[in-house]
């Protein structure tokens, strides 16, 4: 039985997030600058958000570019921030066409005010899309994510808009980027790396975590699936024990 047949369709996560790492190492294996493996990237996240959509998944999240990323080479940070500009404009048409809203996470106002644009605008152009939401953290951190929750929740307590004793777990959510998102129940890393790198702190509290040792530009729709696939074998307990579980 092929891969994609062994997904039960009615217990897709709703919302899968991935860590695309491995782009640098990919180039080097094939002889080339580390830029050609962020182009190559790019097929990937063509095709993961294609089969992401063809199943029926509510919300992908791509981390795309961390705060951290800025410290890298001055000419690899240039490559990614035109890259970005490239990709978004040649693919609002598909994004449109496949009725897919993108949005953003992240501290977006720092980008070159080139990519912001091509990013704002791709956002307004497919913002009545209703299939799927495509999520691009882009100078995301989820440290500075919640400093920045923090900040919000502060200056509501302190114009007495709420009180600090009625702060819960839902004016947290609500303060983050993905307020109105559900958190992700998957997370698949590539490269083989078994760390968060900042990602989603808040967010993960509870999502199946995923590592798969294919590097980013080789990860396709087969890919995905085996990792829905592994997903839906876990129990997931929540806490409880698993006799509790309804089946
Ligand atoms: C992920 O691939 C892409 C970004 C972080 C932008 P890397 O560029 O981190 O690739 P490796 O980890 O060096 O192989
Ligand atoms: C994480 O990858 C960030 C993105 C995928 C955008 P990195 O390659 O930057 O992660 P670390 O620094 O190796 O943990
Ligand atoms: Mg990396």
């Amino acid at each position: 039985m092929d891969l994609k047949s062994q997904i039960n369709l009615d217990k897709l996560p709703k919302h899968i997030a991935v860590i695309m790492d491995g782009n640098g190492r990919w180039a080097k294996k094939h002889g080339m600058p580390r830029v050609f493996g962020h182009r190559s990237g790019v097929k990937s996240v063509r095709e993961i958000t294609e089969a992401a959509t063809e199943l029926g998944i509510g919300y992908l999240t791509l981390y795309a570019f961390s705060t951290e990323n800025w410290n890298r080479p001055k000419g690899e940070v240039t490559a990614l921030m035109t890259l970005l500009v490239e990709t978004i404009k040649s693919e609002v048409k598909t994004l449109n066409k496949n009725n897919i809203r993108l949005q953003a996470i992240g501290d977006i106002s720092k980008l070159p005010p080139r990519s912001l644009k091509a990013l704002l605008k791709a956002i307004d152009d497919t913002k009545e899309n209703t299939r799927m939401t495509l999520v691009l953290a882009l100078n995301y951190s989820a440290k500075w994510e919640i400093v920045n929750a923090t900040q919000k929740i502060a200056k509501q307590v302190e114009s007495g808009e709420i009180s600090a004793e009625n702060i819960d777990e839902n004016t947290i959510a609500q303060a983050l980027e993905t307020k109105d998102m559900p958190d992700p129940e998957l997370l698949i890393r590539t490269s083989g790396e078994t760390r968060i790198s900042n990602f989603l702190l808040w967010q993960i509290a509870y999502a199946e975590l995923y590592f798969t040792p294919v590097f980013w530009p080789d990860f396709r729709k087969k890919d995905l699936y085996q990792a829905i696939v592994d997903f839906q074998q876990r129990e997931r307990r929540f806490g409880k024990i698993s006799e509790q579980l309804t089946p």
